[in-house]
């Protein structure tokens, strides 16, 4: 049975502000995937993709995104390159209901500021360039995620206020399935 709800997009779109507040909103409980990476490895991410590179990040996630499966009663924030793999995808969608936050690329400029904290956006050339190029690889996998929300105009509560409207179709459409 579907009972958690999912939240994945890119960087800076407001994953993890919406997915608390909506945990708050909803009385669930909150997971951010990339915190517990980190409090699991007792390494920050950046730390990790340094010393061990991404595909070793990547099967972390993989693995967290598993661990999660087995677990109820969650808003779960997904790092921004969780769903590039469709197994990720799948195995989310299989526990939960996934609303996708997408942003235009102003919106993802001004929140991720120097783009510290975040190594994807630390490959050489322009960030915006960088930020680009991602978003046209990522955005058919964030398109078939079960709802998407615009976030370039709105603001965190906006947006918890949105999903939180939707709970009812949340989660009578997560038991049918
Ligand atoms: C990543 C996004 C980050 C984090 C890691 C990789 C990505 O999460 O998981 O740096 O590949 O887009 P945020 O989306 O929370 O920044």
């Amino acid at each position: 049975m579907k009972e958690n709800i999912v939240l994945c997009g890119f960087m800076a779109t407001g994953k993890t502000s919406v997915g608390k507040r909506l945990a708050e909103i909803l009385g669930l409980e909150f997971v951010d995937m990339d915190a517990s990476i980190e409090a699991e490895e007792n390494a920050s991410i950046p730390q990790i993709f340094a010393e061990r590179g991404e595909p070793a990040f990547r099967e972390l996630e993989s693995r967290m995104v598993k661990r999660i499966m087995g677990r109820t009663g969650m808003v779960v924030s997904t790092g921004g390159g969780t769903v590039v793999n469709p197994r990720n995808m799948a195995d989310l969608k299989s526990c939960g209901f996934v609303v996708a936050l997408t942003a235009d690329i102003p919106s993802i400029l001004r929140r991720a500021g120097s783009g510290e904290g975040r190594p994807m956006l630390q490959a050489g050339g322009g960030r915006e360039d960088r930020i680009r190029e991602l978003l046209h690889q990522r955005a058919p996998f964030y398109a078939q995620a079960d709802m998407a929300i615009d976030t370039s105009s709105l603001t965190v509560e906006d947006v918890a206020m949105k999903i939180s409207a939707c709970r009812e179709y949340i989660f009578q459409k997560g038991e049918k399935s």
